[in-house]
Formats: structure tokens, C-alpha cells, sequence
């Protein structure tokens, strides 16, 4: 059993992570908590919890932390995942809970009671985690496995030229982060998925029209590209109708920035990363990040050739596998809609 412990802004990709990580048997969710980024961090706790209840996870704890980043106000971005942060879903209101409990606290409460044990996802702003860090410096050895969804290194930036989302509503928290692992063993560096490889996760409409008929669905059920505006799917599975008119909300945001009728899916890739279930190589680098410059604002640098002669204290994605990744999705959460 693989125990998660994960920090998420949901947010349409971080739901179809919460999807996948849900479908596989053997994951054990220990504590999500909720940081501010996609939408406010209520929003991203009452998505969360809708979402976990959706695929069938009652009762986790979900929790909320930080209500702004470290040192600058929050922005959040309705025009990328939509004014509820789920896209054009409408989730049932959710009859779990927000626990009482800090995010911060609940991570180095639970990393204490598991030590070394704990996988641990970030597919949202650092701010919760900087937060637990600077409660419990020693969180980075009592974590076990640690992913990060964030930056961009040799890319593009998705936010600016250069700053990718996560990193750039955060760079103080993510600054902080990065710092915490200097001096670490190799085995307990953050792995770091970019936009350099998660950009290369295109999800497609015939990706959704697959997991569907893996869910017992039919095409004429969803709502895909051609149909107009507003309409929602009818499928059967609330799990594929739901993930359906997300992910159509995520494919129009991308056509409208010219990238076509696609979506980059980068916190499932992260998720499949922690589970340990998809392919990928890493590169040792040691990763700081901008806070200053109002042009660079957010933009991870990475040295990969030590030239600034520090420990390494990330372990980059270089390399992934897309067609892997995408079976995989279809399959698993393709088989948890038609339970
Ligand atoms: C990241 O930004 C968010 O909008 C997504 O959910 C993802 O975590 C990609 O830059
Ligand atoms: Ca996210």
C-alpha cells in the first residue's frame, strides 16, 4: 500500500490526478490538503472533496492552510480551468467536511507518524509545504518519496516567457522549498515534473472518447469538439460525465492560446510519477528560483553542470512516455467509471 500524503490547487488537471491516484487499489490516501492557486482555497477544498467522493474516497481528510501565497496576493486563473476551477463540470456539493486542522500542521503531524513512509504530491502552488517546512525543517528526511508538479527549465514558461503556473504564484514558497533540500541524499530529493515533460502529456478528445468506452460509454454521450456551447455530457458514469465537461473546458483554453483542441495534463503525469506507475528518467540539478525581478518573477533556474558548486537538490524529469501515460489513464480510470 502506498501511503499519499498531497497538496493540490483543483484545478481540472488536479482532478483527473485525484481520478487516477484514486483508481489504483493499492493507494492509501492519508490527507489531502488544499492550497490557494487555480481558485481560492475553499474552492479548492470543496472541489477536492467532490472529487474524492466522486471516485468512490469517502472520508479522507481534506484540509485547508494557506489562504494567499507567502508574500504577494493571489492571483488565480478562472480563464484556464473556470470560475469553480473544474471547468464546465458541475460537481455535486460534496457532504464531507474541511477538517479543523492547518494543511501545515496536518502534513508534519502526519510525516512525523509515518516517517520515511509518506509519498507525497504537490500538484499546486508550494505555499502549504514552505509552510510545514518552516514548522518541521526536518520534513524533507521524514517525508518518503516527494513529487512536485512545477516549473520550467530549458521551456517556455506557461505564466510569463519564462515562469511556469505553480512557481510563479508562489516563487518565495518555492524558493524556500528548493533550499530545504540542499545537503540531502540523492534518494530524498524532490523529483520535479516541468512543463518540459508535462507538456508532452497532450491529452486529446479521442483520449477522452477511449476512457469513456473503457467506462461502458458511448460517444454520443459526451460532449466533445462540434457541439455547441453549454451542453453537457449525459453519460451514465458521473465519474466520465463529470471528467468530460472539464476537460472540454481545458481543450477550449488551450485552442484559445493556439496550442489546438488539446490539453496538457501536467498533474496526472506528477501523480502517475508518485505512484510509481508511468516511465520516466530524472536528471540531478540544483534548482533556484527568481523572486525579485519583476521580468523574471517565478522562473526556475536550473544548474545541471554545478556550476554554482552547490549539492544537487532536485531530481528533474528529462524524459517521459506519453503513450504510456495515456493508456494507462485510459485504463485505470476508465475501469473506476464502470465499477
Ligand atoms: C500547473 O498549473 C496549474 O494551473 C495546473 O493545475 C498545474 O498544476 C501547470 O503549470
Ligand atoms: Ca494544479
Amino acid at each position: 500500500m502506498t501511503k499519499l500524503l498531497l497538496d493540490v490547487d483543483t484545478g481540472i488537471d488536479d482532478a483527473l490526478a485525484l481520478a487516477y491516484l484514486a483508481s489504483l487499489p493499492d493507494m492509501e490516501f492519508v490527507a489531502v490538503t488544499a492550497s490557494p492557486g487555480n481558485v481560492d482555497a475553499h474552492q479548492v477544498a470543496r472541489n477536492t472533496l467532490a472529487m474524492l467522493e466522486l471516485c468512490g474516497r469517502t472520508g479522507v481528510e481534506v484540509a485547508v492552510g494557506a489562504f494567499a501565497p507567502l508574500s504577494i496576493p493571489l492571483v488565480t486563473t478562472p480563464e484556464t480551468h473556470g470560475p469553480q476551477g473544474i471547468g464546465h463540470a458541475v460537481l455535486p456539493p460534496p457532504s464531507g467536511t474541511v477538517s479543523a486542522q492547518h494543511a501545515a500542521d496536518l502534513w508534519v503531524e502526519a510525516a512525523r507518524a509515518h516517517p520515511g513512509e509518506l509519498t507525497a504530491l504537490i500538484t499546486a502552488p508550494l505555499t502549504n509545504f514552505a509552510l510545514a517546512i518552516r514548522r518541521e525543517p526536518r520534513l524533507p528526511e521524514l517525508l518518503g518519496k516527494v513529487v512536485i508538479m512545477g516549473g520550467s527549465f530549458y521551456h517556455q514558461g506557461n505564466t510569463t516567457p519564462t515562469a511556469e503556473w505553480n512557481t510563479h504564484v508562489d516563487p518565495q514558497a518555492a524558493k524556500e522549498v528548493y533550499a530545504a533540500y540542499r545537503g540531502l541524499p540523492v534518494d530524498r530529493l524532490p523529483i520535479v515534473c516541468s512543463l518540459d515533460t508535462t507538456e508532452r502529456i497532450e491529452l486529446r478528445p479521442e483520449h477522452v472518447l477511449r476512457l469513456a468506452e473503457a467506462a461502458g460509454c458511448s460517444e454520443r454521450e459526451l460532449v466533445l469538439p462540434k457541439q455547441p456551447e453549454g451542453l453537457r455530457s449525459t453519460a451514465d458514469s458521473p465519474l466520465v460525465r463529470h471528467l468530460s465537461d472539464a476537460l472540454r473546458f481545458y481543450f477550449e483554453f488551450h485552442r484559445l492560446y493556439g496550442q489546438g483542441y488539446l490539453a496538457h495534463v501536467h498533474d496526472y503525469f506528477a501523480a502517475g510519477v508518485a505512484a510509481g506507475t508511468l516511465d520516466y528518467a530524472t536528471r540531478l540539478a540544483t534548482v533556484d528560483v527568481e523572486v525579485e525581478s519583476p521580468l523574471l518573477m517565478g522562473t526556475t533556474v536550473a544548474d545541471y553542470r554545478n556550476l554554482w558548486n552547490h549539492p544537487p537538490n532536485a531530481r528533474i524529469v528529462s524524459n517521459n512516455n506519453p503513450e504510456q501515460a495515456f493508456g494507462e489513464l485510459i485504463r485505470s480510470v476508465g475501469g473506476l467509471a464502470a465499477r
